[in-house]
């Protein structure tokens, strides 16, 4: 599938959210309704990312170098492999994105990166991510990963296919794996906003899921929720270095992490 500039993309206005220059016309006409809608929007898109950071380093702190990243979106401040590589130079990294936006940019920015690939490839088809050589090749399955499913299950309806490619996910992983997750969630808001936003990415050809704590918990089925559940993201294992964040549920972003026991 080829890049359509004349039809906005969610990995390239969730790129406009984050002030990235990868991202046309198309893209900002919705990103800049959506932000009249939900003025937070920028504010929770970096949340996520903070979140994100924090997950990659609580993996770390795991013992766990090599990250399978299902819907990495366009390379953007702090990649997954960067934040790793930060802490451990031999970390191994699997980016996974549907969008060929996305996989354009991560592999024009990765090509001389020997610990890193990227795949095209549509997260809810398992088998085609876990068999793609350059995953075969780069992540050793036999030991612990961490899989990011990081903003991206909210573009992903409940089915019998998605449940099916969680189910497959967590069996072919290693026991000591985790699995984060942060999701869009509609609890708090104003739901006059949410309806419109919804018809915004209506248009793009990924619609969006909003779902509530219980339901994000739910995707975590297999895997042993890591303390505090799930919960706002920035409530989750905040470091230092973010800043307060008096009302969490205003950033409408839930986040958690999920270790594999066995
Ligand atoms: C909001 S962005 C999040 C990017 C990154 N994970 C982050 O949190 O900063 C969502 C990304 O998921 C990708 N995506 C959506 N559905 C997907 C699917 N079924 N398989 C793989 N990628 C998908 C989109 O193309 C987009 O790049």
């Amino acid at each position: 599938m080829g890049i359509d500039p004349n039809k906005p993309s969610a990995a390239r206005i969730y790129d406009a959210f984050l002030g990235g220059t990868h991202n046309f016309a198309a893209d900002r006409v919705v990103a800049t309704r959506a932000v009249e809608l939900v003025p937070d929007i920028p504010e929770i898109a970096r949340a996520n990312r903070a979140f994100l950071r924090r997950a990659v380093r609580f993996a770390l702190s795991r013992g766990i170098d090599q990250f399978l990243d299902l819907g990495s979106g366009i390379p953007t401040e702090g990649n997954v492999h960067e934040i790793a590589q930060a802490i451990d130079p031999g970390a191994r990294t699997a980016y996974v994105d549907v969008d060929p936006t996305a996989v354009l940019y991560a592999r024009d920015m990765l090509a001389a990166d020997p610990n890193t690939v990227v795949i095209q490839a549509d997260l809810q088809e398992p088998g085609t991510v876990l068999a793609a050589p350059a995953l075969r090749d780069l992540i050793d399955l036999s030991r612990p990963v961490a899989v990011l499913m990081i903003a991206v299950l909210h573009f992903a309806p409940d089915s019998p296919r998605l449940t099916a490619a969680l189910r497959d996910y967590r069996a072919a992983v290693a026991p000591g794996s985790l699995l984060a997750i942060s999701h869009t969630t509609g609890s708090g808001a104003d739901p006059a906003a949410l309806e419109r936003i919804a018809d915004l990415y209506n248009r793009t050809g990924t619609p969006l899921v909003l779902r509530d704590r219980a339901q994000v918990a739910g995707l975590f089925e297999g895997w042993e929720l890591v303390e505090p559940g799930v919960v706002f993201c920035p409530q989750w294992h905040p470091d230092p270095e973010d800043p307060p964040e008096a009302d969490p549920a205003r950033l409408l972003m839930l986040g958690g992490a999920g270790l594999a026991r066995h």
